[in-house]
């Protein structure tokens, strides 16, 4: 199963950065592997046990709706107890945003202090950014859950519902893909220009005014 998943990229082009691809890991995964629709899950990879077992990745505190434009700073945590045994246990996460037809939605930015970065999706997925741990953010040997704050900025008001997509993964830290555990969840925020329904005609006046 890993080596098809590496053999299918590798015919797309990637052989090149095969090797680095391999050993970019720890400090971070590839972009577009949160699961959204056309992307892939870390299981694809850390494949050894059945994914959301003994576990869980969420946002929290993620507002049921956005306004247009305002910046929220949201948390992703990967609770876990499959990794209790494994001192130098290791966690990691990767998440987006998309509208409804699929494109990339808003702009993320890392909060200092969390080790994460942000990436760009390729080819049909380029508009899409991801963020996730990085090689400093793999908090390792913590005891479960594990954390990372980071921001995101709305798109314009009328956007539409946005879809986050997130995967985390509890690892054992041995340093390679086998004997991890991998989660994942998704979350819809509604867009808080279409949340309200006008119920008179003052209100729309109120609304537009
Ligand atoms: C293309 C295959 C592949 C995908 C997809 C992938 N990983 Fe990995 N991952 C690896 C390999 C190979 C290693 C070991 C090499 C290394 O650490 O550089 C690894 C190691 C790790 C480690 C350290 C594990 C340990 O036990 O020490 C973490 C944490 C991690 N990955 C997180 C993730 C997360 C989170 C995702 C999904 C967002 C993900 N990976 C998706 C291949 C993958």
């Amino acid at each position: 199963m890993k080596m098809c998943v590496r053999m299918r990229w590798a015919g797309a082009g990637l052989l090149v950065f095969g090797a680095s691809v391999a050993i970019a890991e720890s400090g971070g995964p590839i972009p577009s592997v949160t699961g959204a629709p056309g992307e892939i899950f870390c299981t694809e990879c850390h494949s050894d046990f059945v994914p959301n077992t003994g576990g869980a990745v969420t946002i929290v505190n993620a507002p049921p709706y956005y306004k247009g434009g305002s910046t929220y700073t949201m948390t992703v945590r990967v609770a876990s107890g499959q990794t209790v045994a494994s001192v130098d246990r290791a966690w990691g996460f990767q998440l987006t945003a998309i509208d409804a037809g699929g494109s990339g939605a808003g702009t993320f930015a890392n909060v200092d202090g969390q080790a994460t970065k942000i990436l760009a999706g390729g080819g049909s997925l380029s508009s899409r950014r991801y963020i996730e741990h990085d090689g400093a953010g793999t908090r390792n040997g913590m005891a479960s859950p594990a954390s990372w704050d980071f921001r995101w900025t709305a798109p314009p008001t009328g956007s539409g519902p946005i879809t986050f997509h997130f995967v985390g993964l509890a690892a054992n830290g041995t340093g390679s893909e086998v004997g991890d555990w991998g989660y994942h969840g998704s979350a819809v925020m509604g867009d808080s220009s279409t949340a309200a329904v006008p119920t008179s005609w003052g209100a729309v006046k109120g609304a537009y005014r």
